[in-house]
């Protein structure tokens, strides 16, 4: 279907053409003064110059025009020069009749599904989540559902980080705790174990020892990076014992990311790019993209036209060792070669920017990506505590991710306790639901880039721009139609009804912009959008309500038009929510 502000736009054109003016004047935008009319027009300022008219005069012509035209109710030229609209009543019914019966409410298919890897995870093996991990999860998520809904194929890949020292520094302090195992074992050639020799508990509380250790103990640290590197190096038991890490830690990654309602569809981590390492550094050598530099391999990332200066990627470390920078890009090979992405959307921390910058220039410069490759950085800013300062536990360090979830469905809970009688064990699996919606509309809903302060009495509350007030116009519908259809009613039409009331078509013309808006977020990379629009129809749908008695209405026809309306809304919301990575529950 075509997006309403493209059939409005079309009306102008033809109005633009007819009264004798370029058709591309013709473009309507959604009218910032709501106050006075619906959308706008303000083309004639721009015709204006061109024809070296009055504005006003163009605008009247064109209004002039389109004033018998059935898909406005009211077209007004204004002062200076701009045409001022309300659509038409049974236009906008129309709109949504063709909404309802649509596939995805009208939303169309792409001509070419693009393919786009969305690197959102980024955990560290051996380490729990943590309040780090929170926002690209849940903005990368995000991000993903919208692409898969305009048709394109989003792949999700967790990218742990499984290769840096950290698992050099588990392989030692297993080894004291352990010096048996097979693994520090020069000379076993037998089978090494499937079991692992940890749990995710005891890795949980192994890594952090080391690190301790590792400060106290010049000699332990030393080893930690040998180990680190003969892992690296593929050195048979420590590539053996470091799968043992990957493995166990991945599975309690997987089950922590579930609870947050976050997925990928691959579970790759900075390890499996190692093996395009060794080609990849010598084709940038041999081709001339990458000279040495005091011992180091670097590519020149400057291009003219820069304002700052950027210094040279470096590719190889003077000691030979790979760094951040070369698994990025020996990622970007693998990812060529297996899927062939158009678009690659990395969302990761702000400050990691001048490293993606890097990364991207010599992805280009060295050919591993196609010259019309798009990659993206999603750079998040930080969540900060109430205090405006960044997250932290009470003794300083930093939160767990599951401590916080615990503390926002605390926070529900105490919310549903207070304000109605529900069953303790009920109202405490819906605070799980609420609470995630919470969580996650409270970091969405924000511009990604930005900073946020993150404040549970504020997203927690059933008021205002929060996830749980859209949820409560979630479940504030679902028990109207329920109490409709417990009656023995039974309404089922194909069709949207005029609007009766300004609160109803305001609704109406929300609901109307669900396609522009989602085009504008998949565009723009901004879950955010989703988040305003979803509001604001909260906003339009609650309006409606609280002026119309929809079920006390006598007037059976009337009734039953507004349930489609109803359901309509529903819907759409239950969508957006869905692409935002939240649900509603039955009952608030
Ligand atoms: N593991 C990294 C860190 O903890 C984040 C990885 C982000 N993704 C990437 N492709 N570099 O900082």
């Amino acid at each position: 279907m075509k997006k309403i502000i493209d059939e409005i736009s079309d009306i102008l054109k033809g109005a633009f053409e007819k009264a004798g003016y370029d058709g591309q004047y013709g473009r309507a935008t959604v009218s910032n003064r709501p106050d006075l009319c619906e959308y706008q027009c303000n083309g004639a300022m721009a015709a204006a110059k061109a024809y070296k008219k009055a504005p006003i005069d163009i605008a009247k012509a064109v209004a002039d025009e389109i004033a018998g035209c059935d898909a406005f109710e009211d077209v007004q030229a204004v002062m200076p020069g701009f045409i001022n609209i309300k659509l038409g009543k049974a236009f906008l019914a129309k709109y949504l009749t063709g909404m309802k019966n649509a596939e995805k409410f009208g939303v169309e298919k792409p001509e070419n599904p693009l393919t786009i890897i969305i690197d959102y995870g980024g955990a560290n093996v051996a380490k729990p989540l943590h309040v780090g991990h929170l926002r690209p999860a849940i903005i990368g998520e995000s991000i993903k559902r919208i692409s898969k809904y305009m048709g394109h194929n989003a792949i999700g890949d967790a990218h742990l980080g499984d290769w840096g020292l950290p698992m050099g520094e588990v392989i030692e302090e297993t080894r004291l705790r352990h010096p048996d195992l097979p693994y520090f074992d020069p000379d076993f050639n037998g089978e090494y174990p499937k079991e692992a020799p940890f749990t995710i508990s005891e890795l949980e509380e192994i890594y952090p020892a080391a690190s301790a250790r590792m400060k106290e103990d010049e000699e332990f640290s030393k080893k930690c990076h040998e180990s680190t590197l003969r892992f690296q190096n593929g050195e048979k038991g420590y590539k053996e014992l470091g799968q043992h890490i990957i493995s166990v830690s991945r599975e309690d990654l997987k089950k922590n990311y579930a609870n947050l309602g976050v997925s990928f569809e691959l579970w790759l981590g900075e390890s499996d790019a190692n093996p395009y390492v060794a080609d990849m550094l010598k084709n940038m050598e041999e081709s001339g993209v990458a000279h040495e530099s005091q011992g180091a391999l670097v590519v020149d990332i400057a291009e003219p036209g820069d304002k700052k200066e950027f210094p040279p990627c470096i590719v190889r470390k003077s000691d030979g060792a790979a760094i951040y920078a070369t698994t990025d890009l020996a990622t970007l090979v693998q990812r060529e070669k297996d899927y062939h992405p158009d678009k690659v959307i990395y969302v990761v921390d702000k400050r990691q920017d001048l490293h993606f910058l890097q990364v991207f220039r010599t992805a280009k410069k060295a050919g591993i990506v196609r010259p019309e490759t798009e990659l993206k950085f999603i750079g998040f800013g930080t969540m900060n505590g109430k205090d405006g300062k960044p997250f932290k536990t009470r003794d300083g360090g930093v939160l767990r991710l599951e401590m916080l979830i615990k503390q926002v469905n605390d926070a529900v809970y105490e919310r549903i306790m207070s304000t109605r009688e529900a069953d303790a064990e009920e109202a405490a699996e819906n605070a799980k639901i609420i609470g995630l919606a919470a969580l996650k509309y409270g970091d969405l809903s924000n511009q990604a880039t930005k900073d946020y302060n993150f404040d549970i009495d504020r997203f927690t509350s059933f008021e205002g721009n929060t996830g749980p007030y859209i949820l409560y116009t979630i479940v504030r519908i679902k028990s109207i139609l329920r109490k409709y259809y417990e009656v023995g009613e039974k309404a089922s039409s194909d069709e949207i009804k005029c609007a009766m009331s300004d609160t109803e078509k305001t609704l109406m013309l929300q609901i109307s912009r669900f396609s522009d808006m989602l085009e504008g977020a998949f565009n723009e990379t901004a879950p955010h959008r989703v988040c305003q629009y979803l509001y604001e129809l909260s906003d339009a749908f609650n309006s409606f309500y609280h002026e119309t008695k929809i079920l006390a209405e006598t007037d059976k026809e009337k009734q039953a038009g507004w349930i489609e309306l109803l359901k309509l809304t529903e819907d759409i919301l239950e969508t957006g929510i869905d692409m935002l990575g939240f649900e509603a529950p039955d009952q608030m």
